[in-house]
Order: structure tokens, then C-alpha cells, then sequence
């Protein structure tokens, strides 16, 4: 465990997590990615910078590329249009989805469509017309990926391709006429090298939580609550943040200040919700799963947690 000093009397811990099946994952998919036209990658639109691996843009070079903003309904309206935008200037296919409830999942044949409109046309001067298109769904751990999958599949849907039992091979669903999808998804570990993806990863259940410092986690997520989301904390917790140091016109530039003023904000939390130890001393730990609870389950509202640079 490496610790960095970040707050007097409170330090930061770097998570040490180790992609356990990484290998295997990666090479499944560099397998089934020759079969493939197009890759559709799920994100989380809570995080949409860190949900999304770069690694997929090696591994599925020369393919189509579909991006899904997934559990939107978690994520702020405006700022997941502003993603999507986003995206789509860097040539990507993107559609807004909730696989929970099924909004804009359907529509995820025609974004497919979109995205291989040079392949169809290649295939219709051909004299090829009913070829489906061959999908496969990729995302981090907990992004949705099972969800969307049960989703777009529906109750109708039929699995082709190899017998099981006479050649090992790849299980298909078909969809529709125009897409089959491949049913095992791969699953990508995301980039992990900077701290604060790490924590992001964290906050939407992607690691499993022993392995955490909800105290860390905690404090990044005030600090982005207390820069785009100020009117939550009061609000939430009945906070003057004031008393914290916090006056949201000033620009915090100096990050030992802020995380000071975020470790303020959290014993404030502690405080108001009675997570006290013996010697009336604030319980960090339980405020700050408190906190993350809060977040996750939806009881902030609906928050996106990164803007584009
Ligand atoms: P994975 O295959 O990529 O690992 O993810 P999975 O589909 O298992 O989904 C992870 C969690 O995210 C599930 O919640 C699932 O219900 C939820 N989820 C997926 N898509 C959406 C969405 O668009 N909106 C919302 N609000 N939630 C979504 P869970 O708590 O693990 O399971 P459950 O309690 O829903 O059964």
C-alpha cells in the first residue's frame, strides 16, 4: 500500500488492484474480434471518461465503432449530451441508453446500421443482402453489459452458429434480420494508472468494495460535489459550506487547500448523521459510506462525475 500525504493527518491511498483475468479477457476478445464488424462499447455515462478503455482502440482497429451511454438514468441530462457530442466528433457511433428500463436500446440496431453503412453498401454491390451484422458488446465490469445484452436480445431472440458439442465455437444471438450479436461480451479492464480513474471505477461498483478506501473515495467525490454539484451537499446533508471554507465563487487552485476543505465537508457529514466514535470523535469510515451509498443509489440525484477536458 503506498500512501501519498494529501491531507494533514489524512493520507491517501494508492488502490492495489490487480485485473485478475485481464489476460484471458483480452485474448477472447483479440479471438472473436475476426468475426466481428462491429464493436459496441458500453460506458457508464456517470463516467464516461474513465469508463472507456483506450486498449479497444488497438484491439478493434479497422471495425465499426458503437458507443452506448449507459444508465443514463444515473447521469445529468445535459452533461450526457455533451458526451455524446463528444464522441461522435472523434468518429464514433454513440446513442444514449438505460438498459434497465430498455429506453433507446431498440434503437441500438439502427446506430449499428449507421455505423457499418460503408459495409452494406460493399455487400450490396456485391449482391449480398441479408448478411446480418456481426456485433460484439464490450465494456468494464458492472458497466451494464449483461443488462443490455437480456435487453436488446428480448424474449424472442434465438442463438445460432455452432453446434455445441460437435466444434467448439462461437454462440451467436440473433437479434433481428440486420444484427446477431455475440453472446459472450468481453469484458475490458479500464486504464488504471491514474488514481483518480481509479476512484471513479470505484464509485460505480467496478471493484469490489473490500478491496477500497471508501474514506478517499469519499473525499473525491465532495470535492467533484463541491465544484459542480454545491447545492447537492447542502441540500442532502443540510450543510453551510461556509463553514467548511467553501464559497463556490472562488476558484480552488491549490489541491492540499481543497482536499482540507473536502475533509471539512465530510466530519460536517459525519457530524449531522450521528457517525461518532467513543470521545465523540467523527466516524470518517461511516460518513463516508454514508456518502458513497447516497451517491449510488441515486439519493444525490443524478450526477455525471467528468466533463471533457
Ligand atoms: P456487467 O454485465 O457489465 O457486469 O453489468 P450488469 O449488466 O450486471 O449490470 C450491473 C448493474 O447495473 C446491475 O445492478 C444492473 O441492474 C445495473 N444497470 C445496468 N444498466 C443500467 C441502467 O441503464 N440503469 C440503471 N439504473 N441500472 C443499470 P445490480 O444492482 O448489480 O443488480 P440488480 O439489483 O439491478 O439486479
Amino acid at each position: 500500500m503506498s500512501k501519498t500525504d494529501n491531507v494533514k493527518g489524512y493520507e491517501t491511498k494508492t488502490i492495489n488492484w490487480y485485473p485478475g483475468h485481464m489476460a484471458k479477457a483480452k485474448k477472447m476478445m483479440q479471438e472473436s474480434i475476426k468475426l466481428i464488424d462491429v464493436v459496441v462499447e458500453i460506458l457508464d455515462a456517470r463516467i464516461p471518461l474513465s469508463s472507456k478503455n483506450p486498449d479497444i482502440d488497438e484491439l478493434a482497429k479497422g471495425k465499426y465503432r458503437v458507443l452506448l451511454l449507459n444508465k443514463s438514468d444515473m447521469a445529468d441530462e445535459k452533461k450526457t449530451a455533451v458526451w455524446k457530442k463528444y464522441y461522435e466528433d472523434k468518429g464514433f457511433f454513440v446513442s444514449i441508453v438505460n438498459s434497465k428500463t430498455g429506453a433507446g436500446v431498440k434503437a441500438t440496431t439502427e446506430v449499428i446500421q449507421k455505423a457499418c453503412q460503408e459495409k452494406i453498401e460493399r455487400d450490396r454491390k456485391k449482391g449480398i443482402l441479408a448478411r446480418p451484422l456481426r456485433a460484439m458488446i464490450a465494456g468494464i465490469p458492472n458497466c451494464g453489459k449483461s443488462t443490455f445484452i437480456n435487453s436488446f436480445a428480448g424474449k424472442a431472440c434465438t442463438k445460432t452458429g455452432n453446434k455445441p458439442g460437435v466444434t467448439i465455437g462461437k454462440q451467436w444471438i440473433r437479434i433481428n434480420k440486420s444484427v446477431e450479436l455475440l453472446d459472450t461480451p468481453g469484458i475490458l479492464w479500464p486504464k488504471f494508472e491514474d488514481q483518480k480513474i481509479g476512484l471513479h471505477i470505484a464509485f460505480i461498483g467496478s471493484i469490489n468494495d473490500d478491496i477500497l478506501y471508501p474514506e478517499d473515495m469519499a473525499l473525491e467525490l465532495i470535492k467533484i460535489l463541491m465544484k459542480d454539484y454545491p447545492e447537492v451537499l447542502k441540500e442532502r446533508y443540510a450543510l453551510d459550506l461556509s463553514d467548511a471554507g467553501f464559497d463556490s465563487s472562488n476558484d480552488i487552485t491549490d489541491e492540499l487547500e481543497f482536499n482540507q476543505k473536502a475533509l471539512a465537508v465530510l466530519e460536517m457529514i459525519g457530524q449531522k448523521r450521528g457517525c461518532l466514535k467513543k470521545g465523540a470523535e467523527i466516524d470518517l469510515l461511516k460518513a463516508s459510506k454514508i456518502l458513497i451509498d447516497d451517491f449510488r443509489t441515486l439519493k444525490l440525484g443524478r450526477i455525471t462525475l467528468e466533463m471533457p477536458e
